[in-house]
């Protein structure tokens, strides 16, 4: 991230566990540099995450163009094509990528995978309107095989709800190869899907965090 910081910046914001790290490093460089950021959060977490480090919030209403957006993944293949929404916050996450100029993603070296489903075995998270679950369940299963079942919540009764009201479907694909670009399209055409965790051409590079250092895959 270093190295993509510059003063004057419109930043996206991502949510997990991960971005933690990169927004304490931020508000750091703010204080210590004087940099004049503004950032977007893309949840919940990650707002609150902004305003506790004191960090300057906007929302893409008022910045619709960004430098730069920072986010974690759960799993990164040798293409850089990301399977995320674990937290299930993909869609924001999805927008506030595609609006900036610079999409750089941040994990550990645990989520780095030849091949999708190699790391992440919680498949892929598609969020879905609560009317229509079961009829995307059903055409996703059926034209693309595995099973996509609706994610539970751990400390209620009943589904996870997104930030946004809708549900979650976590496709559990097939083995395999998969040219994922062409799939992330055939999903997003099922009526009822927001949207897919699959972010394929979005990651202008990958910083791998591990043990021994960094690793960037560009
Ligand atoms: C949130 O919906 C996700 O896309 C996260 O960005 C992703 O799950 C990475 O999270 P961690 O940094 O907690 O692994």
């Amino acid at each position: 991230m270093c190295s993509c910081l510059q003063d004057n910046q419109k930043i996206g914001i991502g949510s997990g566990s991960t971005i933690v790290y990169a927004v304490d490093r931020l508000a750091e460089r703010v204080s210590a540099e004087g940099l004049r950021v503004q950032c977007v959060p893309t949840s919940f977490q990650a707002r609150q995450l902004v305003t506790a480090r004191a960090l300057p919030l906007t929302d893409l209403e008022q910045c619709p163009r960004l430098d730069l957006a920072i986010d974690g993944a759960d799993e990164v293949d040798r293409d850089r094509v990301c399977i995320k929404g674990g937290g299930g916050c993909l869609a924001q996450e999805k927008i506030v990528a595609a609006a900036a100029q610079r999409f750089v993603v941040i994990a550990d070296t645990s989520k780095r995978s030849q091949r999708l489903g190699d790391h992440w075995k919680r498949g892929v998270p598609i969020e879905v309107l609560p009317m229509a679950y079961r009829t995307v369940q059903l055409a996703i299963e059926g034209r693309h095989g595995g099973t996509a079942p609706l994610r539970l919540a751990k400390q209620k009764a009943g589904p996870v709800v997104t930030d946004n009201g809708n549900l979650l479907l976590d496709w559990l694909f097939p083995d395999g190869d998969h040219d994922w670009k062409t799939l992330s399209v055939q999903l997003k055409m099922i009526p009822g899907v927001v949207e897919t965790g699959l972010f394929v051409d979005m990651a202008e590079c990958v910083i791998f965090g591990g043990p021994d250092g960094t690793e960037e895959l560009h």
